[in-house]
């Protein structure tokens, strides 16, 4: 077969190994490094990679090649975590933090999420739809062709669902593909303090069977913490989820160790959000129920804490991780997946081998998607990130700059 496409010349190219599952324990340092290679484009899917020149069979007089002498590339980089569909900032809570102020003490305050839930409501279709269409737009450019993306400024049917309206619109129209959370369980919303059982009767009953009717999301998640919502109360609204047909993700074991975990693991959940705080038999019961841990050290980082996700410890016992930035107005405001990935080097003490393989094949399958995207195997979309860089070690290295040159969707290029 011919291709339309064939980018060439590549210094090296970073080749996740798709084993029909997300890669766990060792398996997260295992991919193919090809060096001097090429990628063949055929409408819009990968047709072919491999190293040297590419074959004369793959060429007639209709295909372009272009030229990445000296550039590295890897399957386009997943942010499998984000809150990003939100009105206004929170900048006014830094001196907070920076004096030492608690992140859920600001919240039990009514500021934290409550303050953006406050400016979300206020905010209408086109500002939400304006201002998450620019943060996809910085993503892109950082590398980023697919994101999952959670309601939860809301708290209400009206803004939930003007959020979750703003994502399906955005799928259509941005060069991005999200992927859709309903997270209305992610705090409690002011007219229904100390009553939070009446909440989540709310979402469940209500809520949920409407988001399922208009198709709004293919994920449901709650916030299982301190003063938010107990493992109790996460485990009957995630069990009705999934009763619809919801796949399921928690955020668990951030701040407090409080049962998240074992509710993800009793319920199969696709993925678990957070875990600083998680114990060694926490690591051994996501590991045996094939939970991914989707791990934010941008979030520690930016609450100024010490404790990071146990991301070693977490391979070494087997498990299946990621990296995701979890860009949200307040606990980390970035829309910069290479940041991310560069902590989880320099803090976490992973290697760029698994890293890359957190944000492409694990985090395809932390989105199920990872029939379509996450590798280079023929037939997946041509999602491509090519990095100025000339091999693998280069973005963590030099660190703190963008070092996306370009970027490919669907065999399109999208940034140049
Ligand atoms: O994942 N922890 C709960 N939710 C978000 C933060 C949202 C916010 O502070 O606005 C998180 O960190
Ligand atoms: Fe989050």
């Amino acid at each position: 077969m011919k291709a339309d496409k064939i980018l060439t010349n590549f210094k090296q190219i970073f080749s996740p190994i798709d084993k029909g599952h997300p890669l766990r324990g060792s398996q997260m340092s295992e991919a193919n490094i090809i060096e001097d290679g090429y990628i063949a484009i055929k409408d819009g899917k990968i047709l072919k990679i491999d190293s040297g020149k590419p074959a004369a069979e793959l060429i007639d007089d209709k295909t372009e090649i272009i030229d990445y002498t000296g550039k590295m590339a890897t399957p386009g980089l997943i942010d499998c975590h984000t809150h990003l569909v939100y009105g206004g900032s929170r900048e006014n809570e830094f001196s907070k933090k920076l004096n030492g102020v608690p992140y859920l003490d600001i919240l039990a305050q009514g500021g934290g999420i409550l303050s953006t839930v406050n400016s979300t409501r206020q905010a209408s279709f086109d500002e939400l739809y304006n201002k998450t269409n620019d943060l996809l737009n910085e993503m892109v450019i950082h590398g980023v062709t697919t994101v999952e993306a959670k309601s939860g400024y809301g708290l209400n049917w009206e803004t939930e669902e003007r959020q979750l309206k703003v994502v399906e619109k955005l799928n259509q129209d941005h060069v991005i593909n999200l992927v859709s959370t309903f997270m209305a369980a992610h705090a409690i919303p002011p007219e229904y303090k100390g009553k939070s059982d009446e909440f989540i009767d709310l979402v469940i009953e209500e809520m949920l069977p409407k988001v399922k009717a208009e198709h709004l999301a293919e994920f449901c998640d709650i916030f299982c913490e301190t003063g938010v919502f107990t493992a109790a109360q996460s485990k009957r609204l995630l069990q009705a989820a999934k009763d619809l047909g919801f796949k399921l993700r928690i955020h668990a074991d951030e701040i407090d160790s409080i049962g998240g975990v074992d509710v993800a693991a009793e319920l199969n959940a696709t993925s678990a959000e957070h875990l600083m705080m998680i114990t060694n038999e926490g690591i051994d019961k996501l590991s045996q129920a094939h939970v991914i841990g989707n791990l934010l050290p941008g979030t520690t980082f930016s609450l100024m804490e010490d404790t990071y996700a146990p991301a070693k410890k977490m391979i070494e016992k087997g498990m299946a991780i990621t990296l995701t930035t979890d860009s949200n107005p307040g606990s980390c405001p970035t829309a910069n997946l290479q940041f991310i990935m560069q902590l989880g080097c320099f803090m976490m003490k992973l290697t760029p081998i698994q890293i890359l393989n957190a944000v492409t094949i694990n985090a395809a399958y932390s989105v199920c998607q990872a029939d379509k995207i996450g590798s280079f195997d023929e037939g997946k979309n041509a999602d491509i990130t090519i990095f100025d860089a000339p091999n693998i070690d280069y973005p963590f290295y030099f660190f703190a700059t963008n070092l996306v040159g370009s970027v490919y969707k669907d065999g399109k290029l999208v940034v140049q």
